[in-house]
């Protein structure tokens, strides 16, 4: 089993600009590296420190995972994640984090929601909800950012348009003319038609604190129950083992109790939703 003080080395195989903020590091470690969605990773440039990151990829693909490193807020490690090249060797530490009860899921309507750079975990449920989608009752996307330009994953979002597997809406609060969507922010295309047996289906969501607390409500009134409401949580992580304190919510540490809970566990606590 692998150490999770001691990080592994991983190979940059590719590097994708997602748009202006964000970039895709496609990474090859060492030794296989076996995660669940909603897992995280630290991932740092040698000597320079490490920082946490949701993975993004297929929990599928055991050869190599993705992160999506957002340059702001502009840190040492950030920036030189940003200045590195495919061939360069980054090291990685991980998974570490409870995931998505994908198993809880199956024979569900899954409803995904993603909100800027929170569809970075929502790209790792979403690969392998599609990997079985026989196995899921019905596998639903609403995805919103600022503006055309910040989406990620402009290449996959395109070609879920047309897969039968799965029922996309897209949206951006402020569109240019290329956009061809809709247009407001993404709580404007969740709609209660959206989902057939809401009693036996699950929300899962990740985005900015501002959009799950507009988010909760909806999703409430559209008839989810609170346990089936699933948040990838972000909050200052820095440890990523329960050690430093950075990351609490209530009682909970993201790190190690999370980053994933339902709503019934965190409601209660205001600093879920700052
Ligand atoms: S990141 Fe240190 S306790 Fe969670």
């Amino acid at each position: 089993m692998i150490n999770p003080y001691a990080p592994i080395e991983a190979k940059i195989l590719d590097v994708i600009d997602e748009n202006s903020a964000i970039k895709t590091y496609i990474l090859k470690p060492s030794e296989p590296l076996v995660f669940d969605p909603g897992q995280f990773v630290m991932v740092g440039m040698p000597g320079v420190g490490e920082s946490p990151f949701g993975v993004s990829s297929s929990c599928f693909d055991r050869d190599q995972l993705e992160v999506s490193v957002q340059i702001q807020p502009r840190g040492k490690n950030t920036t030189a994640l940003h200045n590195a090249r495919p061939g360069d060797t980054a090291l990685v530490r991980g998974p570490f984090g409870n995931q998505y009860p994908m198993d809880y899921f199956k024979g569900r309507e899954v409803y995904v929601v993603g909100g800027g750079v929170g569809m970075a975990p929502m790209r790792a449920v979403l690969l392998a909800l599609l990997h079985e989608a026989d196995q899921y009752k019905r596998i639903v996307l609403r995805y919103g950012a600022r503006n055309p330009e910040l989406r990620m994953y402009k290449d996959l979002c395109l070609s879920w348009e047309t897969d039968p597997k799965i029922d996309v809406v897209y949206t951006v609060d402020v569109a240019d003319s290329s956009w061809r969507h809709n247009v407001g922010v993404v709580t404007s295309i969740m709609k209660p038609e959206d989902i057939a047996d809401v009693p036996n289906a699950v929300a899962v969501g990740c985005g900015p604190p501002i959009m799950l607390r507009f988010m909760v409500p909806l999703l409430l009134k559209m008839g989810f129950k609170p346990e089936h409401m699933y948040f990838s949580m972000e909050k200052n992580m820095s440890c990523g083992m329960g050690m430093c304190g950075h990351c609490r919510i209530g009682t909970y540490y993201v790190c190690k109790d999370g980053p994933v809970f339902t709503y019934d566990q965190i409601s209660e606590f205001p600093d879920a939703w700052t």
